[in-house]
């Protein structure tokens, strides 16, 4: 049977939500699973408020749209302007580009594979002396690790400048420094191949009331409180359906058994791979408990006999499935324009890295196999 690289875990009591989704009568657009979801999310991040959509990406686009509409005048010269992570999914970016945003884009740093603080100190100062204001700041949390969220907003909220985090794959991941400031808001996914899954969806949440309020208006097509269809704005069709929602219910119940089991299995490939030569793993930066959603290897390519494609198309070969670590944004030929801050890591990270099969249900004697064949590609 094919081993995938983080296929969905199914808590067992999807059924008896969606039973009770079912007999409240509502399938659809809203109904309360989808109240006791969003109050689940906002405890559990520590947020006031949450959103439940159809995707990570529908949240990324409305926290862009609601900053466009608040910040941004309609006559400036320029267009907005969007610092982010190039170590990431193209899902952080696109909707702003979407909207006519300029986007430029920060390396990692070595420790943690997340945005780089000086670098972002850079293009921040490069945009003032440029007397370009700064949309938003938007970085990714890798992987289920955070970000360096103290040092960006060190530098962000002195100077008002929003941080949306794209944390679409650490949902769970812990900011372990009490003193760090939250961002103005946080993006989950909840896709097929996420650490809890409820098959798509995404979570918007935030501190701002007035955001989230918008958010959710923009999300059921922008129509006003009144009985008749009445548009001031145009909107999208972007919430989460209730029958998802209480899938994602189902889900949530058992995130933290997700979590453990994930950073055990990391554990896991730490010690059946130990000693190899030229084998590293990705680092857990000091602020934070990562969920270790993806267990990554890094081939030194002095040291290890083999590239990390030379080992995917041997896992392949075996029908297990692993992944190339994000190409990063700057190398994609659709964003080959964008301003770049790099001094290479993430070039390096894209060059030596390969996502391991990180399944909550994988077995000891699955990670024995793939383990085994990794040493035969990497022994030397
Ligand atoms: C870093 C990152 N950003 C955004 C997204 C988009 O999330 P979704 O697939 O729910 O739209 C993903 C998920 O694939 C992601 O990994």
């Amino acid at each position: 049977m094919r081993i995938f690289l983080s296929p969905p875990h199914l808590a067992g009591t999807e059924s008896v939500y969606l039973q009770r989704a079912m007999e409240s009568n509502y399938i659809a657009p809203t109904g309360p699973l989808l109240d006791e979801l969003e109050q689940a999310v906002a405890e559990r991040t520590g947020f006031n408020h949450a959103l439940a959509l159809q995707s990570g990406t529908a949240a990324l686009h409305l926290g862009i749209r609601h900053l466009i509409d608040t910040r941004h005048p309609a006559n400036f010269p320029f267009p907005p302007l969007i610092l982010a992570s190039s170590l990431s999914f193209i899902a952080s970016i696109s909707p702003a580009l979407q909207m006519g945003c300029e986007v430029r884009l920060i390396d990692a740093e070595e420790d943690s594979w997340t945005l780089d603080p000086v670098l972002l100190s850079h293009a921040l100062a490069e945009a003032r002396a440029e007397e370009r204001p700064v949309l938003a700041v938007l970085p990714t949390d890798l992987y289920g690790q955070r970000c360096d969220m103290q040092a960006i907003q060190g530098l962000c909220a002195p100077q008002g400048i929003p941080v949306l985090c794209d944390a679409a794959e650490a949902l769970g991941a812990v900011r372990t420094l009490p003193e760090t400031p939250a961002p103005w808001a946080e993006v989950y996914s909840l896709n097929g191949n996420k650490i809890i899954t409820a098959s798509a969806g995404g979570l918007l949440v935030s501190d701002d009331k007035d955001f989230i309020e918008h958010a959710r208006k923009l999300s059921q097509q922008a129509r006003e409180p009144v009985a008749h269809y009445e548009h001031r704005e145009l909107g999208y069709n972007y919430r989460m359906s209730h029958l998802l929602a209480a899938v994602a219910l189902a889900q949530f119940d058992v995130l933290d058994d997700r979590i453990t089991k994930r950073r055990a299995l990391f554990e896991g490939y730490r010690e059946r791979l130990a000693g190899l030569p030229g084998i590293r793993f990705m680092p857990e930066a000091p602020w934070n408990t990562a969920t270790r959603w993806l267990s990554i290897l890094r081939l030194d390519a002095l040291e290890c006999p083999c590239t990390p494609e030379e080992l995917r198309l041997h896992l392949e070969s075996h029908n297990i499935e692993s992944r190339l670590v994000w190409k990063p944004l700057h190398q994609q030929p659709v964003l080959r324009h964008l301003r770049m801050y790099t001094q290479g890591v993430s070039d390096r990270l894209y060059a030596e890295g390969l996502c391991l099969p990180s399944g909550s249900a994988l077995t000891p004697a699955d990670l024995d196999r793939i383990c085994g064949l990794i040493r035969e590609m990497t022994a030397v």
